[in-house]
């Protein structure tokens, strides 16, 4: 009881109280926040998972701008259920280069975390140019107009440096060639060795169909990266964490 008494006086002065708060927060805080810091592997290393191409990046971005995640989740749960309709769980490894992540939680429209793959390149364009031509009862906007809008590599180094900034492990080699990378990846006449070795498994060709790079380029070349950089058919997860 006397304890509680003493409890009392926090109760009654606002500056003790909240001053005392903000010390259990702060402890709080530290114990749970701290270790992350120092912890080397908070996300397990996966083998296959690299940094996006030039291209894909810039297709992220559009997909960002477009608020794509309004509708669209990008993380599989463990449960049967969503395992069994959108394959593999998502493993933490796969959003590392996500800057920002695009979890979400809202699914007007399916998961998309390994749409990669799924579909042609010829489907995405038809599908994005009006969504109701392949699937009669989508409610999804149109997106016709990225098919108009050219886009340049002007900003690409930058996009990648700052990305580097932030963590991802983009090599100068990687940075020196981007612009190169950037437009090599949608071109159909292209020589893709160079662009592959660097990102293994990238999508390769014209992706919208049409000559000249598009935003719709960009972004079914990020479409089709989603959730294929990981071999599932190898992949054992790591019980000991
Ligand atoms: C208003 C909500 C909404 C928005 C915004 C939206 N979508 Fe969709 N999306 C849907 C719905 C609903 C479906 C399911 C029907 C269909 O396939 O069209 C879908 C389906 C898809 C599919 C096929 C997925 C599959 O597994 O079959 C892809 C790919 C896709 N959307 C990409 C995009 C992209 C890229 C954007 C942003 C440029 C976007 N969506 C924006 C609602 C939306």
């Amino acid at each position: 009881m006397a304890i509680l008494d003493k409890h009392a006086i926090l109760e009654k002065s606002p500056t003790l109280l909240l001053t005392f708060s903000l010390l259990v927060v702060t402890v709080g805080g530290i114990v749970e926040i701290a270790p992350l810091f120092w912890l080397e592997n908070t996300i397990e290393k996966v083998e296959g998972v690299r940094p996006y191409s030039p291209l894909e990046l810039t297709g992220r971005d559009i997909y960002v701008r477009e608020g794509c995640y309004v509708c669209h989740s990008q993380m599989i749960r463990p449960m049967r259920d969503e395992v069994e309709r959108y394959g593999h769980y998502s493993l933490a490894a796969e959003s590392m280069y996500d800057h920002p992540f695009q979890w979400g939680s809202k699914r007007t429209g399916p998961d998309l975390a390994r749409v990669g793959g799924r579909y042609s390149d010829a489907w995405h364009v038809d599908h994005l140019m009006d969504p109701q031509s392949v699937v009669p009862e989508s409610i999804m906007p149109k997106y016709a107009f990225l098919a108009d809008k050219r886009i340049e590599a002007d900003h690409i180094e930058d996009l990648l440096s700052t990305h580097r900034l932030v963590g991802v492990p983009y090599t100068d080699a990687q940075i020196t060639s981007a612009r190169a990378d950037f437009r090599v990846q949608a071109d159909p006449e292209g020589d893709w060795d160079g662009l592959v070795e660097r990102y293994p498994g990238a999508a390769v060709g014209n992706f919208d169909g049409q000559p000249g790079l598009t935003e719709m380029d960009a972004l079914i070349a990020y479409l089709q990266v989603m959730g294929t950089m990981v071999d599932f058919s190898t992949f054992t997860p790591d019980e000991t964490r």
